[in-house]
């Protein structure tokens, strides 16, 4: 009796100091598969193929739920501890919000059935702690950014340890969010016949070798490439970004150039899986 309602209290304060995500990791993309481009999530052969994550246990397919609605869709490597690839729809500014600073949340429901107990190790994810204080320099980097994001609520969503890789902080904050910031604006003008401002996003990251916290994989590359359509010009178009994750000088002014979404699967091939396939054909 005892020592239930002490596991009861340790639950409820482990609830309160990690806010949890509701997400559901069901090794299927089925309920949120709206975030990708024809409801056909990327072949990324051994890894992601025809929406089957090959490798069983290694690969988690998450859809990221939050205040009861989906938000985006994960690929969550459980090994390497990081994200492959976050899914979301850009679809401009629908509300006027400052950026959230919520407390991260993690998913409950990529740990092992004992919840109480495996909230404490997070054997499967990386944790807070695993990000603080350490000697690579690197912060929480988001894939889907927040300030991506329509609404307050979806920004606050991307506030999730699934959805973040270690990112070196000057890159994080220099070329990388001007790079976010320009592809925000460049997708303000994807207009569909709807005449809704809607672009399909996908940003992951290539993984390295080493690892924080013995634990954390710390990406060699970020990644990010979207495909719409421009109703002005009527057809569709796509455009990709890649930058190695490593420090920058900010009076540099570092700018990551626009490729397409063909050379980014060019250079996939050499660096990291071959005959990735994004998004349809028509994305090149
Ligand atoms: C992917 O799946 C298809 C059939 O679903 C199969 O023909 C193909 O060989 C698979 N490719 C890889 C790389 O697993
Ligand atoms: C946001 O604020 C600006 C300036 O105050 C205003 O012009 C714009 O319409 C607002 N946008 C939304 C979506 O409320
Ligand atoms: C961070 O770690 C270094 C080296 O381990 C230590 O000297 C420093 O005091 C720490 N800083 C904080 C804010 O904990
Ligand atoms: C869509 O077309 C307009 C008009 O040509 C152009 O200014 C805009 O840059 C295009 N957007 C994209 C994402 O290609
Ligand atoms: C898209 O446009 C339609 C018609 O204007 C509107 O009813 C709908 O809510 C819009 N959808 C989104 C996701 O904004
Ligand atoms: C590499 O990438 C290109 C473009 O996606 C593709 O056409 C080519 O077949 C790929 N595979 C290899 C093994 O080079």
């Amino acid at each position: 009796m005892k020592m239930k309602m002490w596991l009861f209290v340790v639950s409820v304060l482990l609830v309160i100091d990690f806010p949890i995500i509701k997400t559901e990791v069901v090794n299927s993309f089925e309920k949120c598969k709206n975030y990708f481009l024809n409801e056909q999530p990327p072949v990324i052969p051994g890894i992601l193929n025809n929406s089957d994550s090959t490798g069983n246990n290694r690969y988690k397919q998450i859809c990221q739920k939050y205040k009861n609605a989906y938000r985006f869709a994960t690929l969550y490597d459980t090994e390497n501890k990081i994200p492959v690839f976050s899914a979301y729809i850009y679809e401009g500014k629908k509300e006027n919000f400052t950026r959230p600073n919520p407390k991260w949340m993690i998913e409950s429901e990529l740990e092992s059935p004992v919840a109480e107990m495996t909230v404490l190790t997070c054997a499967n994810q990386a944790i807070r702690e695993d990000y603080r204080n350490n000697s690579y320099n690197v912060d929480r980097g988001h894939l889907f950014p927040s300030c991506h994001a329509a609404n307050k609520v979806t920004a606050k969503s991307t506030f999730t340890l699934t959805n973040v890789v270690p990112q070196k902080i000057s890159f994080n904050g220099g070329s990388w969010s001007r790079m976010e910031e320009k592809t925000k604006n460049i997708m303000d003008t994807c207009i569909n016949s709807n005449n809704n401002v809607s672009a399909h996003v996908l940003t992951g990251a290539i993984p390295g070798e080493i690892k924080l916290n013995k634990k954390v994989n710390i990406p060699l590359y970020l990644w990010m490439a979207f495909c719409c359509y421009n109703k002005t010009e009527e057809k569709w178009v796509s455009q990709a970004y890649w930058a190695e994750n490593i420090e920058e000088n900010p009076v540099d002014e570092k700018t990551i150039e626009q490729k397409s979404v063909r050379e980014l699967q060019n250079f996939f091939n050499e660096t990291w899986v071959p005959n990735v396939q994004l998004f349809d054909n028509y994305c090149k």
